[in-house]
């Protein structure tokens, strides 16, 4: 071929592959939205898309200056449909980021179909260790916390308050043990000791034969992960047993958060840790509140703040990128060196892409979770097994 027609071709092309991504960038940004619609989790999953599209909306409806596309699946918190239910939104749906999910189980396998196909991921809740773990990478962010975040603070919590003797119960599956894992690690490490812990199936309700043994082993305290629907009915077993007078029930917040209207009485003053509380005084908190409140007609919860911050987390990489999501280490650089205005209050990034961040003693007044201190200020979770 002639240099004329070959310096011809080589000039046409550079057009069209400048075209193309000009087009990549203007197109709509396609969000995969995989969260629990149905089962224990539904309202978790619902409060997250609230939160997520709250954020979208005071900017206009465009993250880093593209307007979005939402795709959406419903997990059913069920890690046996996470495989293929990931599938659909990478594979047919081509999104440029997943956004999901609840359940600690279902968010590994995104997390590998994140890596696998390099596509961005921002986990709204799950907190399974192993995700800003061994699993870390460029592509992969958490708005929420690990397991063993919460549950650190408060096995040092109920070891300053002198508790000798603790029982364990929750849900046999990652989220319970490590939570679990994690309260036994400070717990111990301060002078307790954990009798037994119990466990029922994931997302079994079946606790009377549990509390029952309990009863029997005349703990000083509980120690419980449950959340969502569960986390109701075990509220109101508990006291309906007659423990919560005998032994005090303390647990990660998820036991009392988005769930009091349906506890009641029973949870009246029980001894929660979290990153997020009902009576901050941040001004974020409280435009966040009177935004949600308007636009939803509800009170939002920890699900709420998490999934609006992580499309906080997506507004800022993307801005660094201007849209530009194949970025990846660009998109990075900028998260983390981000402080993220959230209505817990500001919280950076670690290097594993974990949130470090206030856990807050939080108990039960009526229909709040008042923040009566910080568990633990500035918690990072260990990253075990991180490589980057
Ligand atoms: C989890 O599976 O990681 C989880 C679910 C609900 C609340 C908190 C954690």
């Amino acid at each position: 071929m002639k240099r004329t027609t070959l310096t011809a071709i080589a000039a046409t092309t550079t057009v069209l592959l400048a075209s193309g991504s000009a087009f990549a960038q203007s197109a709509k940004l396609k969000v995969g939205l995989m969260l629990p619609y149905t089962g224990t989790y539904a309202a978790l999953g619902n409060a997250i898309e609230n939160g997520f599209k709250l954020h979208l909306a005071e900017q206009g409806g465009k993250v880093g200056g593209r307007e979005v596309e939402f795709f959406k699946v419903d997990d059913e918190s069920d890690p046996s449909k996470a495989t293929e239910n990931v599938g659909k939104l990478v594979k047919r749906d081509q999104v440029d980021v997943l956004i999901g999910t609840v359940h600690s189980g279902v968010a590994m396998a995104m997390a590998k179909a994140a890596k696998d196909s390099n596509t961005l991921l921002i986990v709204p809740n799950a907190g399974a260790d192993a995700v800003t773990g061994p699993m870390c990478g460029p592509n992969i962010y958490r708005s929420s916390f690990s397991n063993w975040q919460p549950g650190y603070a408060m096995g040092e919590v109920m070891a300053k308050k002198g508790i000798k003797k603790a029982v364990t119960i929750t849900w046999k599956y990652a989220a319970g043990d490590e939570s679990v894992k994690g309260f036994k690690e400070s717990f111990t490490k301060g002078g307790g000791e954990v009798l037994k812990d119990l466990t029922v199936p994931f997302p079994g309700v079946e606790f009377q034969a549990l509390l029952t043994e309990i009863a029997a082993l005349k703990p000083d305290a509980v120690y419980t992960f449950f959340a969502g629907g569960g986390a109701v009915k075990f509220v109101k077993d508990y006291d309906a047993a007659g423990l919560k007078k005998s032994i005090p029930l303390y647990g990660a917040g998820f036991i009392t958060d988005g769930t009091l209207e349906a506890q009641g009485a029973s949870a009246e003053g029980l001894l929660t840790s979290l990153h997020y509380g009902d009576s901050l005084t941040n001004p974020k908190d409280k435009s966040f509140r009177l935004a949600y409140a308007k636009a939803y007609k509800l009170q939002p919860d920890v699900y709420a703040v998490q999934g609006y911050d992580a499309a906080q987390i997506l507004g800022i990489g993307l801005a660094a990128v201007k849209g530009d999501v194949s970025k990846k280490a660009e998109f990075a650089a900028a998260v983390e060196k981000a402080k993220i205005d959230s209505p817990r209050g500001p919280f950076s990034l670690s290097k594993a892409h974990n949130p470090v961040q206030d856990i807050y003693l939080r108990q039960v007044s009526g229909k709040e979770n008042k923040v009566i201190g910080i568990a633990s200020k500035s918690l990072a979770d260990p990253a075990r097994g991180c490589k980057s």
